[in-house]
């Protein structure tokens, strides 16, 4: 069996060369995404059978058709919707993700997000680093006290909201499926999603993103929302419409935004020679767009890192290892499509 690992740092590629695939099972590094790889270079290995990639790749037909012998693709990470799944099941190909490596490790970095957002730590911190020391000029805002609004309370939503209650906040959540023992045990009250947007002071997004899903938090939610929200999304970039929230940023509606993730985050990643080279508009469409967002001073942003902790990355590799063990030995393990 021969393996391809894309999107890998030095730390994934010791991790795998360490603990060993089962005897006869070949694998192959890029540190690029697959995108990134030139074709020839992946015609080289068009009898792979597995593929494990990060958030970073994004699969089209004809990047999958590139390998006919292809079996499985393990993500190393919970989300998915960088995989085309109908393209999967329609081929035999399963799909596994890694499943509760780091619910509460996300959790407490949408908290830090927010902790920062409203406390502006960061913008503190950079003015006394540049010599300025501004007493009473970075006024924040308290959490406790606040109606936070969580859309999505599956693994991480639900550390979220107990986090938030523990701040004393009233916490209201909205998810297509209740968490009755969250409810039953006074941590939140279920409500429907406009009242979430009309009753929150701060709202934080921890829901998959689907195709139903895609940029539901539109201009025209925005206006829902109270003036002065503050929006945290460690979720997917997908779910908010970027311009919709520039715009909101720009005139004080939404008053500051934490943002793990962006839609198009993989170009944040990238040069402007590199972008231009790619001769796709999207590509330098969403290089200005997420650009104008990074330079908002209400906004933090970093890079898809919430689930970069130790325990979490260890977790992570181990949980990849056992999907690729189990593959390679004809053992059952769990797949999202098939
Ligand atoms: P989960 O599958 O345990 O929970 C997701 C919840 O969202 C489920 O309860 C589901 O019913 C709900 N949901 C789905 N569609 C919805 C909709 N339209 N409206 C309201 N609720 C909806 O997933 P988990 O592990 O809690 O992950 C949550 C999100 O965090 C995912 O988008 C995942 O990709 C992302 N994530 C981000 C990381 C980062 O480093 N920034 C790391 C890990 C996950």
């Amino acid at each position: 069996m021969k393996v391809i690992f894309f999107d890998t740092d030095r730390e994934t590629r010791d991790y795998f060369r360490r603990h060993k695939l089962p005897k006869g099972a070949t694998a192959v590094f890029f540190p690029e995404s697959i995108q990134d790889v030139p074709l020839e270079k992946l015609r080289e290995h068009k009898d792979a059978e597995a593929i494990s990639i990060f958030v970073y790749s994004r699969f089209t037909d004809n990047l999958l058709k590139l390998f006919p012998k292809l079996k499985l693709i393990n993500t190393r990470a919970t989300g998915y919707n960088n995989i085309d799944l109908p393209y999967c099941k329609k081929n035999k190909i399963a799909v596994a993700n890694v499943v509760g490596y780091g619910e509460t490790t996300v959790a407490e970095y949408a908290f830090g997000l927010l902790l920062d957002l409203t406390r502006k730590i960061g913008i503190s911190n950079a003015k006394l680093k540049a010599g300025i020391v501004d007493v009473l000029g970075d006024t924040g805002h308290d959490i406790n006290g606040k109606t936070v609004g969580v859309i999505g309370t599956g693994a991480i939503g639900r550390h979220f909201c107990k986090l938030a209650k523990g701040f004393g906040c009233t916490v209201l959540a909205y998810d297509l499926y209740k968490n009755e023992e969250l409810e039953k045990t006074g941590v939140v009250k279920y409500v429907s999603l406009d009242t979430i947007y009309k009753k929150s002071d701060i709202i934080s997004l921890h829901c998959n993103a689907t195709a139903d899903n895609y940029r539901f938090i539109n201009e025209a939610v925005i206006a829902k929302m109270k003036k002065g929200v503050y929006i945290i999304n460690t979720a997917r970039g997908e779910l908010i419409d970027t311009v919709a929230l520039y715009k909101a940023l720009k005139s004080g509606h939404v008053a500051g935004a934490g943002l793990d993730v962006i839609e198009h985050e993989n170009i944040l990643i990238k040069n402007d020679i590199d972008l231009a080279l790619t001769k796709s508009y999207d590509s330098l469409l969403y290089s200005v767009i997420n650009k104008m967002v990074v330079g908002l001073d209400n906004v933090i942003i970093t890079p898809h890192i919430a689930f970069n902790s130790v325990e979490a990355k260890e977790r992570i590799m181990a949980s990849s290892l056992n999907t690729l063990i189990a593959f390679a030995e004809g053992k059952e393990f769990k797949s999202v499509c098939l």
